[in-house]
């Protein structure tokens, strides 16, 4: 973490001015993180968090944390945020693994080489659509309500944060790593036991946590602010979680708002304002596609939601959720929300795309670090506006004046274009402004603020990013309008056209040359103000030198001109770069810049920057000298990729367990009587999965009675979470299937979750002779626990009931049951189930399948009821130095019949069809697919009905020449 030093004096001064330190540290590397109700400070350096959420659990690749790590840097981030998920590290209670893509250290490493921030969630509970809201489901089994101070709960607990905490405590700020602030819990306002949130905090200190805690609020942080806010369990930080837009993704053209304004509220007023997770993206609650949740969220909505909460809160924290959502892959997800995909709808796609959003996100990300009087400010007087339907609300920095202004229709819902005159007293004089709101637009216009050696009056454009380069003053200015379109998710370039006025103030008149555009310039010897009006058009470039200031250089674009630059900070101070697909990275040595970039197509570059000549990706790229003093090459796009055909599959059948001379002497018996889970059995034994130690993915029951020729049907009872079913056979005959229920419902308890009756056919049980029924239940993950009181995370997964139906007397039956073998010590506890395929390693790269059948292509085979296997393998080529997104896609249409569990190389990557949500695209993470090598590719499919299987093939996401690896 390389932190600006202030001089002793400073600091005197800022710790007079009263931050409260949390962890002070004397070593040289060693920093302070202290807070007030203004900002959280580093060395008494105001910062403002602008922080992105990033589940490092939905990315299996190491190495890909450092692509997204390095886009969410580039797109203007300082901050990310990171849920821990206790499931994922704990297979079983003791054991805890944090290797390979579990690596935690290496990720907080790999943000501390970026010079980015983290904020810590580890729980223990976290929610996010993970199974068990992040509880290990062998929870189950161990006594005690869990997110309470029940002892039993508390000793899961603390065996997990004793793990997870001295990991977190080594890479704080405070001993020069990145972690900047540690949250405890999730959204636990609803819930009311404060010990408990007490215990987590003087845990996190025993285990030498110093920086300030914090605790993300729900709904009404009001309530939780009465309960929590002071006294045992307050934490110093409390933040808000608002989600504005809903997750109706299927009515984005609609939404505007429908859960609120959205404006973070503060729970304690001696800190700061704090959006601890800000929509950012949407789960897809009605399968309508990430597309629309993508939308829902877009860019205009984040254009005025988003400056909105700014100014009317105040906060300068805000973290982003989701800014890459990733891959519920394996049985990582809790299933009632989301599918494979957590794509979210996020600035940065599940295959690592950038969208329009990131460019909105790009845009304000870096007027938030470039206005540095922002980390402080209070509400200040408006300007008045002379149309009541264009508001003009304001803030304040208290030592510099300088006034950050929200232009903006007063009527939230109003998607007209409204022009007004702001009557506007800024520190540098008194003003008429002319304003414009187009569409569904807000600005955030500045006034009385220091660009480097300039002095901005104000400007109607907005301030992308300002630095000092050479000497030279730059500053990026742009209009941004709505598209007047009235959609939350419209694109478009509704600022072209619209007038600009900045104005900057000089001792003595300025010279003004307008290099490109068309700009005009007035110079006021009274005030010493130089008017430049212009319309938003293109990109303006304006130089202006003497009036007693440094050379300037004005840049006035479109919002979606300015969208192509890139701002890197590097040892010789910041670089702005013009046209790369992405910037990753930037260093000057001697008189050469370096850059990381990548390249989606051949183009060119500009580059502004102390510095003759450049090298992208360590290749010379040849540059000239422009008229604005920038220096413009061409980078060259990438090479043609060619994706191999998936041919030469081999199929096998599967599930021996439905056949009655199946050995299963071996399996659990299950025979328990009694359970910890509150949600009682519909009959005797207890049969659930977790019960036995079962706890991911699919799960087989076999159940062996003596007929008696009197058996009419099998009455069953299965509880598999959304989307799950199950499928019976008995002696060996397929009798058919039935959805899983959702959940058991508390109160009343549901008699009948998941039922299924499977008449017996006539003839195929003979009296007094052994019967198998057997049973296939698919467990899609656990319930999460967000409301304590009624023990959601103990809801039962697999066989809850179980009777033959009979007309003569009734008929015991003995039970055994077969789930996952032993965690996988690579891919982790909750990458497999217990698939026979799965058990015998067929899901796994290696020769396995060279006895199978060949089936030739994939599409047109037929499967039976139950599991078949298909295999194929390929070698993939990629052309170096590209990063190339790959995705395994299935054409056709949705099949009902049938579901298809995907294995690359082993990793389990996902469900396709058979009710799985509108998924046909699955991401293969570079790393996990292996790139000059061959691949395997196993798929499972689980048949409820005879099918046919329907083309699959690779598909690419994105190719771009650069990569983490240029
Ligand atoms: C929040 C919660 C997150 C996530 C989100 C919805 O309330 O804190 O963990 O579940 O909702 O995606």
């Amino acid at each position: 973490m390389r932190i600006a030093r202030l001089s002793a004096v400073v600091l005197l001064v800022i710790a007079l001015m009263g931050p409260v330190p949390v962890g002070a540290a004397p070593a040289a590397e060693r920093h302070t993180v202290a807070y007030d109700r203004y900002s959280v400070t580093v060395d008494g350096r105001r910062v403002l968090v602008q922080g992105a959420e990033f589940h490092y659990f939905r990315l299996p690749s190491p190495d890909l944390w450092r692509d997204v790590l390095e886009k969410i840097r580039a797109g203007g981030f300082n901050t990310v945020s990171l849920y821990f998920d206790w499931a994922y590290h704990s297979p079983r209670p003791g054991v805890y693994d944090f290797t390979g893509v579990r690596d935690i250290d290496r990720l907080l490493g790999m943000i501390d080489d970026l010079g980015l921030y983290a904020v810590v969630r580890p729980g223990p509970y976290i929610n996010a659509e993970t199974t068990g809201g992040g509880f290990p489901a062998w929870l189950k089994l161990v006594p005690g309500l869990a997110r309470t101070s029940a002892p039993g709960y508390t000793a899961a607990y603390t065996e997990w944060l004793s793990r997870v905490n001295p990991i977190i405590a080594r890479h704080q700020v405070t001993r020069g790593g990145p972690v900047l602030l540690y949250n405890v819990e999730n959204e636990y306002q609803v819930n009311t036991d404060a010990a408990y949130m007490q215990a987590l905090q003087d845990k996190a200190r025993a285990d030498g946590i110093d920086v300030p805690i914090v605790t993300n609020v729900c709904c009404d942080a009001g309530s939780w602010a009465s309960t929590w806010g002071s006294g045992p369990g307050a934490v110093q930080i409390p933040g808000v979680d608002d989600y504005p837009q809903s997750f109706d993704c299927a009515n984005a053209e609609t939404a505007w708002g429908p859960w609120g304004e959205g404006v973070t509220e503060r729970v304690r007023t001696d800190g700061p304002g704090y959006a601890a997770e800000y929509q950012a993206g949407a789960i897809d609650l009605n399968d309508t596609g990430y597309e629309r949740c993508r939308e829902l969220t877009g860019p205009e909505y984040m254009r005025f939601f988003y400056k909105n909460n700014a100014i009317a809160s105040g906060s300068t924290m805000f973290s982003y959720y989701m800014t890459f959502g990733g891959t519920n892959w394996g049985w990582l997800s809790q299933p009632n929300d989301v599918y494979t995909s957590y794509d979210y709808g996020a600035a940065i796609t599940e295959g690592r795309q950038l969208t329009t959003k990131y460019d909105e996100f790009k845009r304000q990300g870096y007027f938030l670090a470039a206005a540095r009087p922002l980390t402080k400010t209070d509400p200040a007087p408006g300007p008045v506006s002379g149309n009541p339907a264009v508001q003009a609300a304001a803030r304040a920095n208290p030592d510099t004046g300088t006034q950050f202004v929200l232009v903006r229709h007063t009527d939230r819902a109003a998607s007209t274009d409204d022009a007004s005159t702001l009557d506007w007293n800024t520190p540098d004089g008194r003003y008429r402004v002319p304003v414009t709101v187009t569409g569904r637009g807000a600005q955030i216009l500045v006034a009385g603020l220091d660009l480097g050696g300039q002095r901005l009056v104000y400007s109607t454009s907005e301030l992308m990013t300002h630095a000092t380069i050479d000497g030279r003053d730059i500053a990026v200015l742009y209009g941004s309008g709505g598209d007047g379109s009235g959609g939350a998710g419209s694109r478009g370039d509704g600022d072209r056209g619209t007038a600009g006025e900045t104005v900057l103030r000089y001792r003595e008149r300025p010279r003004v040359r307008v290099v490109e555009g068309t700009v005009a310039s007035s110079f006021d010897p009274a005030t010493g103000d130089l008017r430049l009006a212009y319309r938003h058009d293109g990109l303006a470039r304006v130089e202006i030198t003497g009036g007693g200031r440094r050379p300037a250089l004005l840049l006035l674009g479109t919002h979606e001109t300015v969208a192509s630059f890139w701002r890197m900070d590097t040892g010789r101070g910041p670089v702005l770069v013009r046209g790369a697909h992405l910037v990753r990275n930037a260093s000057v040595h001697a008189e050469t810049l370096r850059l990381r970039a990548d390249a989606a197509a051949g183009g060119p570059i500009e580059i502004f920057a102390p510095a003759k000549r450049v090298t992208v990706n360590g290749t010379a790229t040849p540059v000239r000298r422009t008229a604005s003093g920038s220096l413009l090459g061409t980078l060259r796009g990438p090479d043609p990729v060619r994706l191999p055909e998936l041919t030469g599959w081999r199929g096998h059948d599967e599930a021996p367990e439905a056949r009655p001379d199946f050995d299963d002497s071996r399996w659990t018996v299950a025979d328990r009587t009694t359970s910890l889970s509150p949600y009682p059995p519909v009959t005797q034994p207890v049969l659930y999965a977790d019960e036995y130690g079962y706890h991911y993915g699919n799960v087989w029951y076999r159940g062996r009675f003596t007929a008696t020729g009197a058996e009419t049907a099998v009455k069953l009872n299965a509880i598999t979470g959304r989307r799950g079913s199950y499928l019976v056979w008995l002696n060996g005959r397929y009798l058919g299937t039935a959805k899983g229920g959702v959940e058991a419902d508390a109160e009343p308890n549901n008699p009948d979750p998941g039922p299924g009756t499977f008449a017996v056919p006539p003839g195929l049980l003979t009296p007094g002779q052994p019967a198998v029924l057997s049973v296939l239940v698919e467990n899609m993950g656990h319930n999460d626990d967000w409301t304590v009181d009624d023990n959601r995370m103990r809801q039962p997964r697999g066989l809850v009931g179980a009777a033959i139906v009979t007309a003569g007397a009734s008929v015991p039956v003995s039970w055994r049951i077969q789930g996952a073998g032993p965690a996988d010590p690579v891919r982790g506890p909750l990458n497999n189930g217990g698939l026979y395929g799965e058990r015998n390693g067929w899901s796994l790269p290696g020769s396995v399948d060279r006895r199978w059948p060949a089936i030739g292509a994939l599409a047109g085979t037929a499967v039976p009821p139950g599991v078949s296997w298909y295999r194929t393998s390929f070698r993939l080529d990629l052309p170096r130095g590209h990063d190339v997104s790959v995705a395994l896609n299935f054409d056709g249409p949705l099949p009902t019949g049938h579901r298809v569990m995907i294995f690359l190389n082993g990793w389990n990557l996902g469900l396709y069809g058979g009710g799985m949500g509108p998924q046909t695209r699955f991401v293969l993470p570079a790393g996990l697919l292996r790139d000059g090598a061959v691949n395997t590719l196993a798929l499972a499919v689980t048949a409820r009905e005879p099918s046919v299987l329907g083309p699959v093939n690779l598909v690419t996401l994105g190719v771009q020449r650069g990569g983490t690896a240029g």
